[in-house]
């Protein structure tokens, strides 16, 4: 039996004149909010996701994130005023993102974050079109009516269905609502990890594990809410493949960081990308952050030297509550901004389990392009017995096919040619008979197929990607 391959298989469906159901990227909506495709791009503090960023993956469909802590480190009067500058910083990241994209934009903020509230506040009175939540439970003190009626969605970052349970049932209680979505963040991911370090290689914190008990601790407040509360997996997530394999699991989308970081747009030095790009497995380790969770970054002469002497810094400011710097010998918001300038002597690169993997730095556009034909093709592997059988089937009917279709055309051309040479009935009526038989024999060979590929697409779960 021939071996199919997506392209081939495309082009024979083509040649039957055909239409195929979409093996694109399904769509992702968050309340009243469509992206044309569930991809996320996560988060990156401090600077690596900025307006450029966030608003090259809007416009390629999918949802671009500003990260808002330490962003005011963009700003020149950080070390006067840190919290001036983190708000000064954001609202003109918001505004330079939509300036630059009508898709869609969210703002990630830190719940540890000493100025969490005023960097919640400037979103919404920017009215991003979400906010994700991480690094804590968003559960006290949000502002839910102001951010109801700016319309900006709240995505909580999670990383266990324990943690969904308590954000879900204290709003219900607080506030009589529930979040809109929910990001499941796995022990693969890049940044700081809601996984402790010991756990980090169980198999019972993977994503994998996490991503269906986190999707049944949804569906009660689904169906109570009457909304969907769809699931964004992440962490580790690489390939279009790894995009089918963890929806096949239950999630709606997946948040993406690595990736994104290497790309032309990423608002980070090119050094800081090159970074990305040069290291190895080996090079990619958890440090204990000042900040008091594990996170995983590029190993670099900074991080050991940190651990091993005194270093002199002065704190500008305490922008995180329960900061451990003093211990860790580091403020780690300067040598994430000295990262982020391409200054690796005096900070570091977070990246996700899967850095090494990252050969080249390319532009969002080709990246989302290899992500949703990878995932095509991964979708066509998965049911490769069907389709096996709906190409054998087609191959066959191929030859029938040209040889009815040639048929048509030659009736039709004779019949326009006695139509022209005045009524001559019988040779009409004889065309127009025969004609109706081919055509019928067409569409029936058609049929056919369409009927077979509709096995696989009865669950109806492919949403089409419609741009
Ligand atoms: C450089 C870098 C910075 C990050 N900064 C943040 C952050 O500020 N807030 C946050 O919630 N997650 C942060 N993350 C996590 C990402 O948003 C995303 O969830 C994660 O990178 C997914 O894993 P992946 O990198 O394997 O795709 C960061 C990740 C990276 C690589």
């Amino acid at each position: 039996m021939k071996e199919w391959t997506f392209e081939n298989f495309q082009k024979l469906i083509a040649s039957l004149k055909i239409k195929l159901p979409s093996f694109d990227l399904p769509k992702l909506t968050i309340g009243n909010k469509t992206a044309p495709i569930a991809i996320v791009q996560g988060g990156m503090g401090v600077g690596i996701s900025l307006s450029s960023l966030s608003s090259a993956v809007a416009n390629q469909g999918g949802i671009g994130i500003i990260a808002a802590n330490g962003i005011g480190m963009i700003e020149p009067d950080y070390f006067k005023d840190g919290r001036a500058a983190n708000i000064k910083g954001l609202r003109s990241e918001i505004r330079k993102a939509k300036a630059q994209s009508a898709g869609i934009i969210g703002v990630n903020i830190m719940v540890a974050l000493e100025d969490f509230q005023e960097l919640l506040k400037t979103a919404i009175e920017e009215k991003v079109d979400a906010v994700f939540l991480g690094a804590g439970l968003p559960i006290k003190n949000l502002p839910v009516a102001q951010l109801r009626e700016a319309g900006v969605q709240v995505v909580p970052i999670v990383s266990s269905a324990r943690a969904t349970n308590l954000i879900f049932s204290m709003w219900k209680r607080i506030y009589h609502d529930v979040p809109d979505a929910v990001v499941v963040e796995g022990p693969k991911a890049g940044g700081h990890l809601g996984v402790a370090q010991a756990d980090l290689e169980d198999d019972a914190f993977s994503l994998e594990t996490v991503v269906p008990q986190v999707k049944e601790a949804l569906a009660p407040y689904v169906e109570e809410f009457g909304k969907p509360i769809p699931l964004i997996a992440g962490g580790g997530i690489f390939t279009g493949e790894d995009i089918y394999k963890i929806m096949k699991l239950g999630a709606d989308g997946v948040q993406m960081g690595t990736r994104f970081a290497a790309t032309d747009e990423c608002d980070a030095d090119i050094r800081f990308k090159e970074a990305i790009v040069a290291c190895s497995q080996e090079d990619i380790g958890i440090i204990k952050s000042p900040v008091g969770l594990p996170g995983r970054a590029i190993i670099n002469d900074f991080l050991t030297s940190t651990t091993e002497r005194k270093r002199n810094f002065s704190c500008p400011w305490q922008c995180l509550a329960g900061c451990q710097a003093e211990e860790s010998n580091y403020c780690i918001s300067m040598a994430l901004n000295n990262a982020r300038k391409g200054n690796l002597k005096s900070g570091f690169v977070f990246v996700g389990s899967n850095a090494h993997r990252v050969s080249a730095i390319t532009s969002v556009g080709e990246l989302i392009h290899e992500l949703r034909q990878e995932y095509a093709a991964a979708l066509f592997a998965d049911k490769k017995t069907i389709f096996t059988e709906v190409a054998e089937l087609a191959a066959r009917l191929k030859h029938e096919y040209k040889v009815t279709e040639q048929r048509a055309r030659e009736l039709k051309d004779s019949y326009l040619q006695a139509l022209a040479n005045g009524p001559i009935p019988d040779t009409i009526a004889s065309a127009k008979a025969e004609l109706k038989v081919v055509n019928a024999r067409l569409s029936h060979i058609q049929h056919a197929i369409t009927e077979k590929l509709s096995e696989v697409f009865q669950d109806g779960s492919q949403q089409t990607a419609n741009f």
